[in-house]
């Protein structure tokens, strides 16, 4: 399967923060915003990931992930050139694609909890047409919105509705297979010249290949759009972060799990960054992970 981080938009919700810097480049506490996304594409076994953010910060991006080899990940770039919608990814990485399945992640949601790494693995693995993801909300009019009928399944997808079916959003992670380029090639846009989420979930549900899965209690799905959420995420990450004393979306640490790089890659990682809390995060996993492999 491959991964694309859709990384653009003006972030006008967030100025001055924005403007000459994207909005997914913008400290999440102690890690760059696209860390977060990267890492959930990680931890679902995405080895092959193409970023598309504005050609003004493409540069940026590069300069932090690089070709992802030190991560184990090969990394291109791609542009889009206005805020075209979220389904003009489709488009723009139909290459990147090829006839491969593919997820899809915005660059600026966040998810963590338990077991979540096993929950994606499976998704992907079972994979048949176009897999969403839902969490309950006390705002649902703010997103796309899942109705489930008594027995969980998905009938109805509805983007920003004014009164909502369900409290179930639709979050910005989404797994389809290779038909999703033909699909997003044939919706027209919205009313707001959009090429939208909701038209191409709407067209997986019509031909009954639309499933959704259900983020429970105790997972934590924030995306950052304006400076409350921003600063909400970090909090929540600083906390988790200092209370257990792990880090939260430590892509080095995710590469090594996953057996993408080795400790002793990791290592070295992390004494590029030593001197850091972060960094010495990096090089105390390695450093674990080599002392129980000598055992
Ligand atoms: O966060 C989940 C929600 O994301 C879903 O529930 C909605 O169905 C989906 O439409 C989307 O809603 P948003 O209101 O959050 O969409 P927004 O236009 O704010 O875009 C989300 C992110 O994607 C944002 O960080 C900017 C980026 N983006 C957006 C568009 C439209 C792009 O990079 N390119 C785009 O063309």
């Amino acid at each position: 399967m491959k991964g694309i981080i859709l990384a653009g938009g003006s972030g006008s919700r967030l100025r001055p923060l924005t403007g000459p810097l994207s909005k997914q480049l913008l400290p999440v506490y102690d890690k760059p915003m696209v860390y977060y996304p990267l890492s959930v594409l990680m931890l679902a076994g995405i080895r092959d990931v193409l970023v598309i953010s504005s050609a003004q910060h493409t540069g940026m991006f590069r300069a932090l992930l690089g070709d992802g080899s030190r991560l184990g990940l090969t990394i291109d770039y791609a542009e889009q050139n206005s805020p075209n919608g979220i389904a003009e990814a489709f488009l723009i990485g139909a290459d990147h694609i090829g006839d491969d399945d593919v997820a899809l992640i915005l660059g600026d949601n966040v998810f963590h909890g338990p077991g979540f790494s096993h929950l994606l693995q499976s998704a992907v693995s079972a994979l048949d047409g176009c897999t969403l993801f839902g969490y309950p909300v006390t705002d649902p009019q703010r997103y796309g919105v899942g109705e489930v009928d008594a027995g969980g399944r998905l009938v109805s997808i509805e983007e920003k509705p004014r009164r909502p079916r369900s409290n179930l959003a639709i979050t910005g992670l989404y797994l389809y297979d290779s038909e999703v380029v033909s699909i997003a090639k044939n919706i027209t846009p919205s009313a707001r010249g959009e090429l939208e989420i909701t038209d191409v979930n709407n067209a997986y549900l019509e031909r009954d290949r639309a499933r959704l899965t259900r983020l429970g209690r105790g997972f934590a799905w924030l995306d950052m759009g304006t400076h409350e959420s921003l600063l909400q995420a970090g909090q929540y990450v600083q906390v988790l972060e200092q209370r257990q004393g792990e880090r939260i979306a430590c892509v080095e640490e995710v590469a090594l799990r996953m057996g993408f790089i080795t400790p002793e890659q990791c290592y070295r990682l992390g004494l590029a960054m030593a001197g850091s809390g972060y960094g010495d995060y990096v090089l105390d996993v390695a450093a674990r992970h080599l002392a129980s492999a000598a055992r």
